[in-house]
């Protein structure tokens, strides 16, 4: 059949009309606008006060200052590297590879809280551990622990007020104890907390140190059968209370130089030891312990055998965000969790795209 070629055909749209030409712009227009709209809404552009991951890592920033290339909090570290052996018992509560008997590789970092990488060492600082566990199959396990018995707060609102509370004054450069008052006053979870924190000893160094998961997850088994669990590393290396004189003595770096010389005389151990919640136990409130007798189960042992500066170890450059779990291993209903991954993600991206400033542990400071 003849086509009249003046006719439009599915191919050829029909020529614009000034009205049209101006829906289709108008919706071009409302598809951009939206677009910038997300940008400005994820960015937190609308709600200024949102606690957006932007905002805590910009508080770590107001209160510690900007380094170049390091870690907003937990900034002062030394890297470290070793194996875990499991024993097999952890089998029984959770599929995850790193249960089975056997050893995996693993890459850590000793650090202080704080985000001044050049702070003094001292006894009451919280030292922290991260630890990353090379499980078959490209799986990986990722750590980041302290040797507090439980966390100060217990919501992501929490540990950003109490980090407003902390900022240094202006004039006297120490932080405002009125301020700290109002937000105790404020936060009866923290008083309780650092009650329990306060009649816990702090160890003479990072190596008789234990180290507490503090946050809940659940184990899951073969069955699909799931618990809450917590865990933490129980030191090999006989526990010696905190001395009080290192930092007298002048030496800013006593914490990490007895670390070194330690793994540098023979390998550290701990035990991972996990405790498993019953009905009703709180899985959401990380500044509160689980009641005494919970049963533990000792699943393998961590031995730590080499130290390295953070500038030749490739443990710089790892975020040690607690929700990268393997099968078999998954998050609580914890708030702090989710708050956690966020952070620390901004924190890297901040730390990655910055020139890299030598560490407080240089690489000398290691081969001594
Ligand atoms: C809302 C709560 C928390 C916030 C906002 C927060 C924030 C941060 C940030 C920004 C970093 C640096 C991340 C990086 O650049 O890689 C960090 C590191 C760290 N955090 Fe947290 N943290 C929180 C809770 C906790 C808890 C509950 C623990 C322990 C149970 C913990 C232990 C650590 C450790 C050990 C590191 C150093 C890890 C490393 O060496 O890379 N944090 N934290």
């Amino acid at each position: 059949m003849p086509t009249d070629s003046t006719s439009p055909t599915k191919t050829q749209p029909a020529p614009l009309t000034g009205g049209s030409a101006l829906v289709r712009l108008g919706g071009i227009g409302i598809v951009l606008l939206s677009v910038a709209g997300a940008f400005l809404y994820l960015g937190g552009w609308f709600t200024p006060n949102a606690l957006t991951p932007a905002r805590f890592a910009d508080e770590f920033e107001r209160v510690d200052g900007i380094y170049s290339g390091f870690r907003r909090n937990h900034a002062k570290g030394v890297c470290v590297s070793g194996f875990f052996e499991s024993n097999g018992q952890g089998e029984r509560l959770s599929k995850a590879a790193v249960f089975r008997t056997g050893r995996v590789r693993v890459i850590g970092r000793f650090s202080l809280s704080g985000g001044d990488p050049y702070v003094a060492d001292a006894p009451d600082t919280v030292r922290g551990l991260g630890l990353l566990f090379w499980l078959p199959d490209g799986e990986e396990w990722r750590t980041a622990m302290i040797n507090l018995p439980v966390f100060p707060v217990n919501t992501p609102q929490g540990f950003f007020d109490r980090l407003v509370a902390t900022q240094p004054d202006a004039k006297t450069h120490k932080p405002d104890p009125e301020k700290m008052a109002a937000f105790l006053a404020s936060h009866p979870e923290t008083v309780e907390a650092v009650k329990i924190i306060k009649s816990h000893a702090v160890s003479s160094g990072f190596d008789n140190s234990g180290y507490n998961g503090l946050n809940a997850f659940r184990f899951i088994d073969a069955g699909g059968k799931s618990i809450p669990v917590r865990w933490a590393l129980v030191p090999v290396q006989p526990f010696e209370a905190a001395s009080t004189t290192g930092t007298a003595q002048g030496d800013k770096n006593y914490l990490f130089y007895g670390l070194i010389v330690s793994i540098l005389q023979h390998p550290l151990q701990w035990h991972l030891i996990i405790t498993l919640g019953q009905p009703g136990d709180p899985t959401d409130d990380a500044s509160v312990p689980w009641p005494e007798g919970r049963d533990q189960m000792d699943v393998g042992t961590l031995t730590l055998d080499s130290v390295e500066s953070e500038e030749t170890s490739p443990a710089r450059d790892i975020n040690f965000d607690p929700l990268v779990l393997p099968a078999g291993i998954t998050p609580s209903d914890d708030p702090l969790l989710s708050a956690r991954s966020a952070v620390y993600s901004q924190s890297f991206t901040r730390r990655a795209g910055e020139k890299k400033e030598p560490s407080a542990i240089t690489p000398s400071d290691v081969r001594k």
